[in-house]
């Protein structure tokens, strides 16, 4: 289980996050909606270590994470893919995976890591040799995503996974979120600022607005509502 408590991130003068409390159960995927500014990054990389500092208290598995590094945390299973595809742009598909598979909790033998990277998505084991920057925008989805579940993770973090990418790639991604999520049993927390596919694709769901919580509760009951009103009056 994932505890978030009285969270509170900031940039010098800019507060980005202000007393942001939320309780992600483990198994299950909660999403974080929210306009551009929001603060949904930034609760992502307070999570994975990545903000450098924080107020407030976030736990994982009853375990303070106040005190470890982004390290450590990757160590006990928070595998965070950032927005914007952030990959190795010079080293081969096969690196960034050995690289990320390095830093992760190594509860798969790398070898089988690999082979089940590129039966999932055989286009990535074709390209393998080839430096990642070469890919397509979805074919570097994959990899960012795939450079999240070689690392075996107990909590994964997607920021906009959907971002910039066709429909149909976006249609294969969720999938695969969703059977990975499924057959590994991983706690997801996933940001988009696409609200319906989001809601489709998670248990609970969170507006943020302006670094507070504007909304939250039942995906499925923002969806039966019919709630894009009330959505979008949480946006604005
Ligand atoms: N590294 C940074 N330095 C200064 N301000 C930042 C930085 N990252 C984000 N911000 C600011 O913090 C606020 C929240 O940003 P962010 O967490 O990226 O929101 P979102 O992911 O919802 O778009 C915004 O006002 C943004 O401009
Ligand atoms: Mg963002």
């Amino acid at each position: 289980m994932l505890e978030i408590q009285g969270v509170t991130v900031n940039y010098g003068a800019i507060q980005a996050l202000s007393g942001v409390s939320l309780t992600v159960p483990s198994g299950t995927k909660t999403a974080i909606l929210g306009a551009n500014g929001a603060g949904k990054s930034s609760l992502l990389r307070a999570i994975s270590g990545l903000t450098g500092g924080y107020g407030g208290k976030i736990r994982f598995d009853g375990q303070d994470l106040g005190p470890m590094s982004a390290t450590e945390r990757a160590r006990l299973g928070i595998a965070h893919a950032m927005e914007g595809r952030r990959l190795f742009k010079q080293l081969t598909v096969q690196e960034n995976l050995e690289l990320a598979w390095s830093f992760g909790r190594r509860g798969t033998p790398l070898k089988s890591a690999l082979d089940e990277v590129y039966g999932r998505f055989p286009i990535l084991g074709e390209r393998s040799r080839i430096a990642c920057g070469l890919l397509s925008g979805g074919q570097q989805q994959m990899l960012i995503l795939s450079c999240t579940t070689v690392r075996s993770p107990r909590l994964l973090l997607l920021d906009e996974p959907s971002l910039g990418l066709a429909p149909i790639i976006v249609t294969q991604i969720y999938e695969f979120i969703d059977e990975f999520a499924r057959s590994s049993g991983v706690t997801v927390v996933l940001t988009e600022q696409m609200a319906m596919l989001a809601l489709k694709a998670s248990h609970h769901a969170v507006v943020l607005r302006r670094g507070t919580v504007a909304l939250e509760g039942a995906s499925a009951g923002f969806l039966e509502r019919g709630a894009s009103s009330e959505l979008s009056a949480a946006y604005l």
